[in-house]
């Protein structure tokens, strides 16, 4: 077991600091501002839109570079390493989520991973939605024809009581995300999981706007496929995306096949013959065509920094971040639209604004970077910003009402 000092030497690439006050199991706050270097962003913003687009760390940078610099000198002599690498990277993500290694298909994005699933599942029964849904998570099965009941939100809620209600008996299938986009509500997923197993149903779950800031746990949340991806709060590349399907029904039904030629995905890989292509079982039959090396490594650099630190401290630390939020805009008499009970709570905090288009435009231009959502301001620390950045946009908006 590693030591807390050696911990944060890892993370910050050996440079001492103070070690862990292990016994709140926290980061002090000056090792907190420390990792600041690893985001040059911070020079310049106070940067609250990691549920937008989040900006990599350097060690992101390097890993990617790296991989370019091999290509540039050494072209695909050094393809069975970066094979190894997709799969030391599957390893990782897996573990990071609580699934198994044949669990994991790396695609593109949160929406080609919603599609494989839509493609799967849209045609086996009824499915059940929300209103609060970004566009991905539920436009792949309109577009396939699925039957669909989409539940009404309620103040930025999906109320579990009311996707109990819209349980038909010829549904199948439950997608929700874990966190709203628009308004930071955290589902309740292992309640979810157990109606979804008490009545037969998929849990299908979009965990874009929580793997990453939040622990998620495939196994602990019961979820039966999962889709995420890079750019926000796993602090990694564009075009990379997750998808997590559960070994169980990858054995149990053999149908669930790609709709694509997926040259990695078959029993006998690099087959090029298209009449005795056998696909495997795992996921990753779902990749399509040749790996998008650069992106995954990216991923694999990101989640292994991520670890480093610990999902439960940047859980922690990210909800250190917004209760000071909530407490600063509490003195601006300004209200919060997100949910804040507890268990709902995210890295997600959304307040009421008249024009928050103007308001998102007028921090722009102090180099405060927020996001107009769900009809107000959203504001999305991660664990490399600090009271100061808050302190700044309180500041800021202090000016603009005056
Ligand atoms: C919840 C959610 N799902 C999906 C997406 C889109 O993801 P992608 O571009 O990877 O398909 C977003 C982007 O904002 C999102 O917030």
């Amino acid at each position: 077991m590693c030591t807390a000092i050696s911990l944060t030497n890892q993370i910050s690439g050996g440079k001492s600091y103070s070690p862990f006050d292990l016994k709140t199991y926290k980061l002090k706050s000056t090792q907190w501002n420390r990792l600041r270097e690893d985001f040059p962003v911070t020079k310049k913003y106070s940067y609250l839109a990691n549920a937008a687009i989040s900006p990599i760390p350097s060690q992101v940078e390097y890993a990617v570079s790296e991989f370019y610099k091999e290509n540039k000198f050494y072209g695909g002599t050094r393809w069975q390493k970066w094979i190894d690498n997709i799969e030391e990277a599957r390893k990782i993500y897996a573990a990071f989520i609580g699934a198994r290694l044949e669990e994991i298909a790396f695609t593109h994005s949160t929406s080609e991973g919603m599609n494989i699933i839509a493609h799967l599942l849209a045609h086996r029964g009824h499915a059940i939605s929300n209103d609060l849904e970004f566009p991905s998570s539920n436009l792949p099965w309109i577009n396939k024809g699925a039957d669909m009941t989409i539940v009404q939100s309620r103040n930025g809620t999906v109320p579990i009581e009311r996707v109990r209600k819209a349980i038909e008996r010829k549904t199948r299938t439950i997608i929700t995300s874990h966190v709203q986009y628009s308004t930071g509500f955290k589902q309740d997923l292992e309640a979810l999981s157990d109606i979804c197993n008490e009545k037969n149903l998929y849990l299908v779950v979009n965990a874009t706007q929580s793997i990453g800031a939040l622990k998620f746990d495939v196994r602990k949340f019961g979820v039966d496929f999962t889709v995420g991806n890079g750019h926000k709060w796993l602090l990694s590349s564009f075009g990379i995306g997750t998808l997590y399907i559960q070994s169980k029904l990858l054995e149990k039904e053999s149908e669930l096949n790609p709709p694509f030629f997926s040259q990695f995905g078959q029993e006998n890989k690099e087959h090029f013959d298209n009449m005795k292509i056998r696909m495997s079982k795992n996921a990753s039959k779902f990749e399509i065509s040749s790996p998008h090396f650069p992106n995954i490594i990216a991923l694999k650099a990101a989640v292994r920094y991520i670890s480093k630190i610990g999902i439960f401290r940047i859980e922690e630390r990210i909800r250190y971040l917004t209760q000071y939020l909530i407490e600063r805009l509490a003195e601006l008499k300004i209200q919060i639209l997100s949910p804040l009970a507890n268990l709902h709570r995210s890295a997600i905090i959304v307040f009421k604004s008249r024009s928050p288009e103007h308001l998102v435009g007028y921090l722009a231009k102090r180099q405060i970077i927020v996001s107009a959502r769900g009809g107000g301001v959203r504001v999305s620390p991660h664990f490399y910003n600090n009271e100061g950045d808050i302190d700044r946009l309180i500041l800021a908006m202090k000016t603009y009402h005056a």
